[in-house]
């Protein structure tokens, strides 16, 4: 497979799904369904999923998907789409970005590609097996920032699991005290973009979905980056915790978050 051709597709398609996303906020009222606690989905979330996967499906018909508003969840045999159509959808509900479409691809476990649109501020970042990682086609990679008390560094607050709240709110003291600042931006993928550019130099979650992190793991990774869970070990795509460094503060930043969460 050309991983650049299907990736260029990819970018394609996020975009022109993007263009429906912003186009439907403007023009109607957003129909809203609860999900669970703080858990919102519109109609526009889904008929953005269908949208996306009905294109990946002609782009690698015998491909499989994990997608976040279940339009399908046929498993491949060798491609497995992993989906969410809107990341951030509290933000796009009240009209706030950002807000994006984040979309991988694995081949046999492995993830080979990577797209976020980013629709607020219309940046697609993307990177694909052997490439680099790009936004909007210019070449980006991680910060070169050498330690925490430099670091700039986005989290997510969790809005329905709260089991591990007493060592989040910790952390976040800690990282008021000891770095440059903290951001939370409501969308996890751009918080992962971000990260594979250098906007920020770390990031950090728990309760977080494969289809919210799939795509900027694989990103950041082309990026120069890092990324573990919170004991330091690979179960970030399904394992719901998360870390992402660039590759200079890695350590540092891997250890405070084992001593303080875990
Ligand atoms: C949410 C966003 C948010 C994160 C939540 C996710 P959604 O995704 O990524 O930043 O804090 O945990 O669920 O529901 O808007 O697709
Ligand atoms: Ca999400
Ligand atoms: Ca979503």
């Amino acid at each position: 497979m050309d991983y650049q051709i299907v990736c260029n597709k990819v970018c394609e398609l996020a975009r022109q799904t993007g263009a429906f996303i912003k186009e439907s906020q403007q023009k109607s009222a957003i129909d809203i369904e609860i999900k669970g606690d703080n858990d919102f989905v519109t109609q526009v979330d889904k008929a953005a999923e269908q949208k996306i996967v009905n294109g990946l499906k002609e782009l690698i018909p015998e491909s499989g998907f994990i997608a976040e508003e279940g339009t399908s969840d046929i498993k491949g045999e060798v491609f497995d789409w992993i989906i969410d159509p809107i990341d951030g959808t509290t933000n796009f509900i009240h009209g706030l970005a950002p807000y994006a479409i984040s979309i991988a691809l694995q081949e046999k476990g492995e993830l080979v590609l990577g797209v976020i649109y980013e629709m607020g501020l219309d940046e697609c970042f993307y990177a694909y097996k052997g490439s680099p990682a790009y936004l909007n086609g210019h070449e980006i990679c991680v910060s070169d920032t050498k330690n925490i008390k430099n670091s700039l560094i986005a989290t997510g607050f969790p809005y329905s699991n709260y089991d591990r709240l007493d060592g989040f709110m910790n952390s976040i003291r800690y990282f008021m005290e000891h770095s440059r600042g903290l951001r939370r931006l409501g969308s996890a993928a751009t918080d992962l973009a971000y990260v594979a550019c250098g906007r920020f130099d770390s990031f950090y979650e728990y309760n977080l979905k494969p289809w919210d992190v799939a795509a900027g793991v694989f990103i950041i990774k082309q990026a120069g980056g890092a990324v573990c869970d919170f004991n330091g070990g690979d179960n970030f795509l399904f394992g719901q915790e998360i870390i992402a460094t660039n590759k200079a503060t890695f350590n540092e930043f891997k250890g405070i978050i084992n001593d303080i969460m875990n």
